[in-house]
Protein backbone atom coordinates (compact mmCIF):
# COMPACT_ATOMS: atom_id res chain seq x y z
CA UNK A 1 0.00 0.00 0.00
CA UNK A 2 1.96 3.02 -1.38
CA UNK A 3 1.21 6.31 1.02
CA UNK A 4 0.11 8.91 -1.68
CA UNK A 5 -2.57 10.98 -1.83
CA UNK A 6 -5.68 9.44 -4.24
CA UNK A 7 -8.84 10.86 -4.91
CA UNK A 8 -11.29 9.42 -7.29
CA UNK A 9 -13.82 10.74 -9.29
CA UNK A 10 -16.78 8.91 -10.66
CA UNK A 11 -19.47 10.01 -12.82
CA UNK A 12 -21.49 9.55 -16.05
CA UNK A 13 -19.70 11.30 -19.34
CA UNK A 14 -20.14 14.91 -19.43
CA UNK A 15 -20.87 16.00 -15.93
CA UNK A 16 -17.81 17.66 -16.07
CA UNK A 17 -15.04 15.57 -14.30
CA UNK A 18 -12.45 15.90 -16.86
CA UNK A 19 -12.77 19.82 -16.84
CA UNK A 20 -12.94 20.49 -12.97
CA UNK A 21 -10.71 17.34 -12.59
CA UNK A 22 -8.19 18.99 -14.48
CA UNK A 23 -8.88 22.48 -12.97
CA UNK A 24 -8.50 20.91 -8.93
CA UNK A 25 -5.46 18.65 -10.11
CA UNK A 26 -3.32 22.26 -10.92
CA UNK A 27 -4.60 24.17 -8.01
CA UNK A 28 -3.44 21.37 -5.54
CA UNK A 29 0.12 19.99 -7.32
CA UNK A 30 -1.51 16.71 -8.35
CA UNK A 31 -1.53 14.50 -11.34
CA UNK A 32 -4.30 14.51 -13.00
CA UNK A 33 -5.55 10.92 -14.39
CA UNK A 34 -8.38 10.45 -17.72
CA UNK A 35 -9.23 7.02 -17.73
CA UNK A 36 -11.69 7.55 -20.19
CA UNK A 37 -8.87 7.98 -22.44
CA UNK A 38 -7.35 4.71 -21.95
CA UNK A 39 -11.00 3.05 -23.11
CA UNK A 40 -10.95 5.18 -25.83
CA UNK A 41 -7.60 4.31 -26.49
CA UNK A 42 -8.18 0.50 -26.55
CA UNK A 43 -11.45 1.14 -28.67
CA UNK A 44 -9.30 3.63 -31.32
CA UNK A 45 -7.11 0.01 -31.50
CA UNK A 46 -9.89 -2.22 -31.54
CA UNK A 47 -11.37 -0.35 -34.90
CA UNK A 48 -7.66 0.32 -36.66
CA UNK A 49 -7.78 -3.51 -36.51
CA UNK A 50 -11.02 -3.86 -37.51
CA UNK A 51 -12.57 -5.48 -34.95
CA UNK A 52 -16.58 -5.01 -34.28
CA UNK A 53 -16.50 -3.31 -30.46
CA UNK A 54 -19.36 -5.27 -29.30
CA UNK A 55 -17.32 -8.74 -30.43
CA UNK A 56 -15.65 -9.50 -27.17
CA UNK A 57 -13.37 -12.30 -29.11
CA UNK A 58 -12.48 -9.46 -31.94
CA UNK A 59 -11.92 -7.00 -29.20
CA UNK A 60 -9.90 -9.48 -27.13
CA UNK A 61 -7.57 -10.24 -29.81
CA UNK A 62 -6.92 -6.73 -30.58
CA UNK A 63 -5.55 -6.55 -26.82
CA UNK A 64 -2.78 -8.55 -28.07
CA UNK A 65 0.76 -6.85 -28.04
CA UNK A 66 -1.25 -3.64 -27.45
CA UNK A 67 1.12 -0.68 -25.75
CA UNK A 68 -1.34 1.92 -24.11
CA UNK A 69 0.38 4.48 -22.21
CA UNK A 70 0.19 8.08 -20.63
CA UNK A 71 2.15 11.16 -20.63
CA UNK A 72 2.30 14.63 -18.62
CA UNK A 73 3.59 17.46 -20.60
CA UNK A 74 2.89 21.14 -18.87
CA UNK A 75 0.71 18.90 -16.59
CA UNK A 76 -1.53 17.89 -19.76
CA UNK A 77 -2.38 14.11 -19.81
CA UNK A 78 -1.52 12.52 -23.16
CA UNK A 79 -2.26 9.11 -24.13
CA UNK A 80 -0.47 7.03 -26.27
CA UNK A 81 -1.52 4.05 -28.80
CA UNK A 82 1.91 1.95 -29.11
CA UNK A 83 3.91 5.28 -29.07
CA UNK A 84 1.76 7.05 -30.92
CA UNK A 85 0.01 10.13 -29.31
CA UNK A 86 -3.17 9.69 -30.19
CA UNK A 87 -4.82 12.07 -27.42
CA UNK A 88 -6.97 13.96 -30.32
CA UNK A 89 -8.49 10.77 -32.39
CA UNK A 90 -9.85 9.51 -29.16
CA UNK A 91 -12.31 12.18 -29.04
CA UNK A 92 -14.15 10.98 -32.33
CA UNK A 93 -18.08 10.43 -31.48
CA UNK A 94 -18.10 6.68 -32.83
CA UNK A 95 -14.67 5.93 -30.37
CA UNK A 96 -16.84 7.24 -27.54
CA UNK A 97 -19.55 5.13 -28.51
CA UNK A 98 -17.00 1.97 -29.31
CA UNK A 99 -15.41 2.80 -25.31
CA UNK A 100 -18.56 2.59 -23.81
CA UNK A 101 -19.18 -0.96 -25.34
CA UNK A 102 -15.62 -2.01 -24.96
CA UNK A 103 -15.46 -1.00 -21.36
CA UNK A 104 -18.29 -4.06 -20.46
CA UNK A 105 -15.18 -6.58 -21.65
CA UNK A 106 -13.91 -7.79 -18.08
CA UNK A 107 -10.59 -8.59 -19.93
CA UNK A 108 -10.62 -4.95 -20.76
CA UNK A 109 -10.89 -4.00 -17.59
CA UNK A 110 -7.85 -5.87 -16.37
CA UNK A 111 -5.83 -5.24 -19.07
CA UNK A 112 -5.95 -1.38 -17.79
CA UNK A 113 -6.19 -1.70 -14.37
CA UNK A 114 -2.59 -2.20 -13.17
CA UNK A 115 -1.51 1.02 -15.60
CA UNK A 116 -4.08 3.04 -13.27
CA UNK A 117 -2.89 1.60 -9.69
CA UNK A 118 0.63 2.21 -10.97
CA UNK A 119 0.15 5.68 -11.46
CA UNK A 120 -1.93 6.14 -8.30
CA UNK A 121 0.94 4.29 -6.34
CA UNK A 122 3.23 6.64 -7.15
CA UNK A 123 1.76 10.07 -7.65
CA UNK A 124 -0.68 12.10 -5.57
CA UNK A 125 -3.48 11.88 -7.73
CA UNK A 126 -6.88 13.13 -9.26
CA UNK A 127 -8.57 9.84 -11.18
CA UNK A 128 -11.61 10.34 -13.14
CA UNK A 129 -13.75 7.52 -14.64
CA UNK A 130 -16.58 5.17 -13.55
CA UNK A 131 -14.80 2.85 -11.46
CA UNK A 132 -12.30 4.43 -9.57
CA UNK A 133 -13.86 4.67 -6.04
CA UNK A 134 -15.74 0.99 -6.67
CA UNK A 135 -12.86 -0.93 -8.30
CA UNK A 136 -9.49 0.80 -8.77
CA UNK A 137 -8.62 3.44 -5.80
CA UNK A 138 -11.41 1.72 -3.15
CA UNK A 139 -8.52 3.10 -0.80
CA UNK A 140 -8.99 6.47 -2.09
CA UNK A 141 -8.83 9.54 0.82
CA UNK A 142 -11.62 11.29 -1.05
CA UNK A 143 -13.43 9.76 -3.56
CA UNK A 144 -16.80 11.91 -5.41
CA UNK A 145 -19.47 11.24 -7.52
CA UNK A 146 -19.95 14.03 -10.01
CA UNK A 147 -23.37 14.32 -12.00
CA UNK A 148 -25.48 16.52 -13.67
CA UNK A 149 -28.80 15.57 -15.51
CA UNK A 150 -28.82 14.29 -19.61
CA UNK A 151 -29.91 17.78 -20.75
CA UNK A 152 -27.70 19.72 -19.41
CA UNK A 153 -24.74 17.34 -20.03
CA UNK A 154 -25.41 16.91 -23.86
CA UNK A 155 -25.53 20.56 -23.85
CA UNK A 156 -21.72 21.24 -22.86
CA UNK A 157 -20.78 18.19 -25.13
CA UNK A 158 -22.41 20.00 -28.11
CA UNK A 159 -20.78 23.02 -26.80
CA UNK A 160 -17.52 21.56 -26.61
CA UNK A 161 -17.49 19.16 -30.09
CA UNK A 162 -18.15 22.33 -31.53
CA UNK A 163 -15.28 24.48 -29.89
CA UNK A 164 -13.23 21.45 -31.90
CA UNK A 165 -15.66 22.32 -35.16
CA UNK A 166 -17.14 19.41 -34.94
CA UNK A 167 -20.90 19.97 -35.55
CA UNK A 168 -23.81 17.82 -33.75
CA UNK A 169 -27.23 17.32 -33.25
CA UNK A 170 -28.67 17.95 -30.04
CA UNK A 171 -30.89 14.98 -29.97
CA UNK A 172 -28.71 12.74 -31.32
CA UNK A 173 -26.21 14.14 -28.44
CA UNK A 174 -28.72 13.86 -25.86
CA UNK A 175 -29.61 10.00 -27.48
CA UNK A 176 -25.96 8.84 -26.84
CA UNK A 177 -25.39 10.37 -23.75
CA UNK A 178 -28.81 7.97 -22.31
CA UNK A 179 -27.36 5.24 -24.10
CA UNK A 180 -23.77 5.57 -22.62
CA UNK A 181 -24.83 6.48 -19.49
CA UNK A 182 -26.99 2.94 -19.51
CA UNK A 183 -24.56 1.02 -20.51
CA UNK A 184 -22.23 2.62 -18.12
CA UNK A 185 -24.66 2.06 -15.23
CA UNK A 186 -25.96 -1.54 -15.91
CA UNK A 187 -23.03 -3.86 -17.23
CA UNK A 188 -22.17 -6.76 -15.10
CA UNK A 189 -18.67 -5.58 -14.25
CA UNK A 190 -17.83 -2.51 -12.25
CA UNK A 191 -20.97 -0.01 -13.07
CA UNK A 192 -20.97 3.08 -12.91
CA UNK A 193 -22.46 4.08 -9.07
CA UNK A 194 -21.32 5.86 -6.06
CA UNK A 195 -19.59 4.05 -2.92
CA UNK A 196 -21.32 5.03 0.27
CA UNK A 197 -18.68 7.00 1.43
CA UNK A 198 -19.14 9.45 -2.18
CA UNK A 199 -19.32 12.91 -1.90
CA UNK A 200 -22.00 13.71 -4.35
CA UNK A 201 -21.74 16.78 -5.91
CA UNK A 202 -24.50 17.64 -8.62
CA UNK A 203 -23.50 20.30 -11.50
CA UNK A 204 -26.68 20.91 -12.96
CA UNK A 205 -26.76 24.42 -11.55
CA UNK A 206 -23.34 25.23 -11.20
CA UNK A 207 -21.28 27.14 -13.09
CA UNK A 208 -17.37 25.94 -13.72
CA UNK A 209 -16.37 28.00 -11.14
CA UNK A 210 -18.58 26.98 -8.72
CA UNK A 211 -17.94 23.46 -9.83
CA UNK A 212 -14.18 23.68 -9.19
CA UNK A 213 -14.32 25.48 -6.02
CA UNK A 214 -16.89 22.97 -4.55
CA UNK A 215 -14.51 20.03 -5.88
CA UNK A 216 -11.13 21.23 -4.47
CA UNK A 217 -12.89 22.73 -1.17
CA UNK A 218 -14.40 18.79 -0.55
CA UNK A 219 -10.79 17.14 -1.16
CA UNK A 220 -9.08 19.54 1.28
CA UNK A 221 -11.33 18.63 3.57
CA UNK A 222 -11.25 15.00 3.51
CA UNK A 223 -7.26 14.41 2.06
CA UNK A 224 -5.98 13.80 5.42
O1 LIG B 1 -15.02 9.43 -19.58
P1 LIG B 1 -15.12 9.06 -21.06
O2 LIG B 1 -16.38 9.54 -21.70
O3 LIG B 1 -13.90 9.47 -21.81
O4 LIG B 1 -15.15 7.46 -21.05
C1 LIG B 1 -15.31 6.70 -22.23
C2 LIG B 1 -15.97 5.37 -21.90
O5 LIG B 1 -15.08 4.55 -21.16
C3 LIG B 1 -17.24 5.47 -21.06
O6 LIG B 1 -18.41 5.28 -21.83
C4 LIG B 1 -17.15 4.36 -20.05
C5 LIG B 1 -15.74 3.88 -20.11
N1 LIG B 1 -15.01 4.05 -18.86
C6 LIG B 1 -15.07 3.04 -17.94
O7 LIG B 1 -15.78 2.07 -18.14
N2 LIG B 1 -14.34 3.13 -16.81
C7 LIG B 1 -13.57 4.18 -16.55
N3 LIG B 1 -12.86 4.22 -15.42
C8 LIG B 1 -13.52 5.25 -17.48
C9 LIG B 1 -14.26 5.17 -18.63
Amino acid sequence: MSNTIKVAIDGPSGAGKSTIAKAASAALGFVYVDTGALYRTVALNASLKNADFKNSEQVIASLEGLDVSLGFVDGAQHVYLNGEDVSDKIRAPEISMGASAVSAIPAVRKFLFNLQRDIADKNNCIMDGRDIGTVVLPDAQVKIFLTASPEIRAERRCKELLEKGIQTNFEEVLADVKERDYNDSHREIAPLKATEESIIVDTSALDLEQSIEAIINAIKENMH
